[in-house]
Formats: structure tokens, sequence, C-alpha cells
């Protein structure tokens, strides 16, 4: 749909320079570590700076789409004012806290990560672009939750990338990430 087309359009023109740190290293890893299983554990930085309100970008990481949103206010609103008990999955699935975090909107966005990002940190959410239930890549602002939805089976994950209906059993998974200044994450 219209959402698609415009994570499309955005990452055909503006995330050339969000994505520029990321890409560059990559031939130079290459060179460096001809064997590509060194690849597989390679971590990327990504400059988030150039993420519009209201935009997401997509970058890969470890074989695997990233999904990475700088969210509206409303956005923000609409996961803080969920009950989380109420949540399938109570949990944040956030590879940067312990495990038995709970899913608050805290817990899942950027705001506590190591090291910065606070312009930006309530309102970024990084994560893993891969449905929990069998794997396929569910499409941003889509679903009933104005979140993620995924057309596989109809999995539909909220703002903070909960999962709130469907046949998917957990939260979108946050990878483990650091702000390496107020705007760069490296992630992994
Ligand atoms: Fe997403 Fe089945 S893979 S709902």
């Amino acid at each position: 749909g219209e959402a698609t087309r415009r994570d499309f359009l955005y990452i055909a023109t503006g995330a050339v320079g969000a994505v520029g740190v990321g890409a560059l290293a990559w031939p130079f890893i290459n060179q460096m570590n001809p064997d590509a299983s060194a690849l597989a554990l390679a971590s990327i930085e990504v400059d988030v700076s150039n993420v519009a309100e209201g935009q997401q970008i997509k970058v890969m990481w470890r074989g695997k789409p990233l999904f990475i949103r700088n969210r509206t206010d409303k956005e923000v609103e609409e996961a803080k004012a969920v009950d989380i008990s109420e949540l399938r999955d109570p949990l944040a699935r956030n590879l940067n806290l312990p495990a038995d975090a709970q899913a608050t909107d805290e817990n899942r966005a950027a705001g506590g990560a190591e090291g910065g990002g606070a312009d930006l940190g309530e309102k970024l959410l990084i994560m893993v672009g891969v449905c929990t239930h069998l794997g396929c890549i569910p499409l941003g602002e889509s679903g009933d939750f104005d979140g993620w939805f995924c057309p596989c089976h109809g999995s539909h994950y909220d703002t903070a990338g909960r999962i709130r209906k469907g046949p998917a059993p957990e939260n979108l998974l946050i990878p483990p990430y650091k702000f390496t200044s107020e705007t760069v994450v490296t992630i992994g």
C-alpha cells in the first residue's frame, strides 16, 4: 500500500545519507575479512539524524532487515497509553535489557540506550523487522494499531512493535545497540 511505497521512496532518496556510514563500512570490512562468516558478526553504524519524524528506514544487519523509526508524538502517546497487563507478550524483548524487563514503551524505545540519543531517544524505535510468527517482514504504518502489519498471516504490532493481534507469539525483537554519538547508533 501507500506506506510501503513511501518507505521505498524514502530509501531511494533521503536515506542514502542515513545509511552511508554503514554502506561504506561493508566493502572495507569485506576486504579486511575475506571470510564471509566474519560479516555475519559485523556491527553496523547508522546516523539516525537523517530519519525524519514519521519516517522509517530499513537497513540490513546480519542478514536481517532492521526497522529504524522516528516515531511521531501520536505514535509514542499511543504506545504509552497501552496497559501492559493486556499485552499478549509482557516482555520487552530488548537485548539491551535484562530478559525479564517488561514491555513498557520506555523499555522498547531507544531512550534508555547507552551513550545518548537524547534528542531522539523516546521517539526512536530500532527493531528486527522479522515477524515472530514465521519470519515474514511486516509492513510499517499498517494494521489496526498504527504500527506494523504482517501480510503473511495477519499479525498486528503496535507503535512500539508489540504483538497485539494475529498468530505471532512475541513482540518484535530489539537488537543490541548503543549510541556512539548523539546521532550515531552502533548496532550489534
Ligand atoms: Fe507474520 Fe505469520 S509470518 S503472521
